[in-house]
Parts: C-alpha cells; structure tokens; sequence
C-alpha cells in the first residue's frame, strides 16, 4: 500500500503531527511525507492512502489546503484521511470552550464533509489536536476573544504545549486504526 502524509504549516504544529503519522506508515508501508508547496495536486493519483494535514484559520481549513481538496477530480482512487491543528482549546473543556471552538474551528469538519461527499471521496478518519498559536495569534485572543486575563493565562499556558506527548500518542492511534481498517 502507496500512503502519503501531505501537510501545509506555518510554524510547525502541523508538521509534528504529519511526521507522527507518518512515523507509524513507514513502519510497515511504502510511505511518503511531503510538504505541500513541493506537491502538485494530480500526483495524488499515485497513491493508495492520503492523509492531508492543515492548520485551521480562520475558523477552517487553511485555504492551500481547502483548495488542494477542491481540485481533486470526483471519485478519485486513494482513501483521504485528514487531520487540522488549532490554537482553539478542545470542545470537551467546558462549556464555554465548546461554544468558542464551534465558532473558532467548526468550519474544518463542515468543509471536510462537503468536499469529500460532493467528490465522492472515500474519506477514512479525522483527527484535530491543539497546535501553540503564534505570538501574533495569541495577541489576537487575547485582546479580542479570552479578554479575562486569569483565563487567558490559564488558557495560553496549556496551548504553549500542543502538540504534547498525549496529542502524538493519539495522532499515532489515530493513524492505526486507519491502517487496520484499510486492511479489513
Ligand atoms: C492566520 C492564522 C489564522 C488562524 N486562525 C485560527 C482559527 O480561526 N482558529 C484556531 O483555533 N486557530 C487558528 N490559528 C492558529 C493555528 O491554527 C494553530 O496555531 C496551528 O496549530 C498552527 O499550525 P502550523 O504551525 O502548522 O501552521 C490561526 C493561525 C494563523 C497563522
């Protein structure tokens, strides 16, 4: 099985989690990593498994990405698997954080969903984790979403760490279980 790990990232978060994926592909598969300004999009062809990482702006898929995807002709023959970093703190946090991530993440999913049942993409899995914001991102939430500075400092002391141990531990899971059931 020909597998590539495709990402775009600026500062690294995404990067991470692209070399733990593939960490796990190259173990036992024929695999690739490429970053996506040394691609281009009608290679994808050549392969069996895709997963495609991005970091989320913008409330969605970094638009390189975003529109990779959108130009993938319909029913392409690789499996896609994707997965997003974000300075967002997850939705299981607490309430407040669900309604901040829905407004601030929420449209990574949608998209994902739209381009891949409009292509008829065979899309396999998705996995997000945190990915540290850049000074200038966390100066945007601090001064325009977490204002309160108790949690802002509680806030950016915990997303200074992502992508930790536990998100590549579950990035790796989450590319297993995409193998094991690409062999079902
Ligand atoms: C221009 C820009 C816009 C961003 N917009 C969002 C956003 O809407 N929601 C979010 O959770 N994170 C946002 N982020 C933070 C990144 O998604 C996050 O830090 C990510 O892990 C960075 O990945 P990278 O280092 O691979 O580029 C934004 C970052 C940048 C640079």
């Amino acid at each position: 099985m020909k597998t590539l790990v495709l990402y775009y990232s600026l500062s690294s978060r995404t990067k991470t989690v692209a070399e733990a994926i593939y960490a796990v592909a190259e173990k036992e598969y024929d695999a690739e990593l490429s970053e996506l300004k040394d691609f281009t999009g009608d290679q994808l062809d050549n392969y069996d498994l895709v997963f495609v990482g991005a970091p989320c702006h913008d409330s969605d898929i970094a638009k390189p990405i975003k529109q990779l995807l959108e130009n993938i002709p319909e029913k392409p023959q690789f499996k896609l698997a994707c997965f997003v970093t974000h300075s967002c703190s997850p939705p299981e946090k607490s309430d407040y954080m669900a309604g901040l991530f829905e407004t601030w993440v929420g449209k990574c999913t949608k998209t994902l969903d739209e381009v891949t049942s409009s292509k008829g993409i065979n899309y396999v899995g998705y996995f997000r984790c945190m990915g540290a914001p850049s000074p200038a991102i966390e100066n945007f939430i601090h001064t325009s979403i977490i204002t309160d500075e108790k949690e802002f400092q509680e806030y950016v002391e915990d997303a200074r760490k992502h992508p930790d141990e536990l998100d590549i531990k579950n990035a790796q899971e989450f590319a297993e279980n995409i193998f094991k059931n690409f062999s079902l």
